[in-house]
């Protein structure tokens, strides 16, 4: 072994050496993975949708009404009315 590795400072150093090396990997690991990141061209599909109320009301009565309620005020089902209040504030 040669003297300037057993030295306990260059110890240290390398010790940090590799600590900010492999620091650095991960950060560009992450920005590299959010560079690269694709958004679900399905979830841009059904977001970017205009919705329609009659035929959604209508969906809700076939589909979820016998559970949730006519009003989605709950009934075997949890209310859905906080979702309606938190979509108008949040829309
Ligand atoms: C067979 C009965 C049933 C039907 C039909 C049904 N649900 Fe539910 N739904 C439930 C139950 C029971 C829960 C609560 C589940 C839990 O808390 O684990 C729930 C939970 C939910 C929640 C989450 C509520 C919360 O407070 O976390 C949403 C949103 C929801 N349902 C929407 C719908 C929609 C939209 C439909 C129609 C497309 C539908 N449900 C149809 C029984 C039903």
């Amino acid at each position: 072994m040669n003297e300037q590795t057993a030295k306990p400072e260059n110890f240290v150093q390398r010790i940090l050496l590799v600590m900010l090396t492999l620091s650095l990997t991960i950060v560009l690991a992450i920005l590299g993975l959010y560079q690269f990141h694709k958004p679900n061209p399905y979830i841009q599909e059904v977001l970017a949708r205009q919705g329609n109320e009659i035929q959604g009301h209508a969906i809700f009565q076939m589909n979820c009404a016998g559970c949730h309620g006519l009003m989605a005020d709950g009934k075997v089902g949890p209310s859905l009315r906080v979702f309606l209040r938190a979509s108008l504030i949040f829309a």
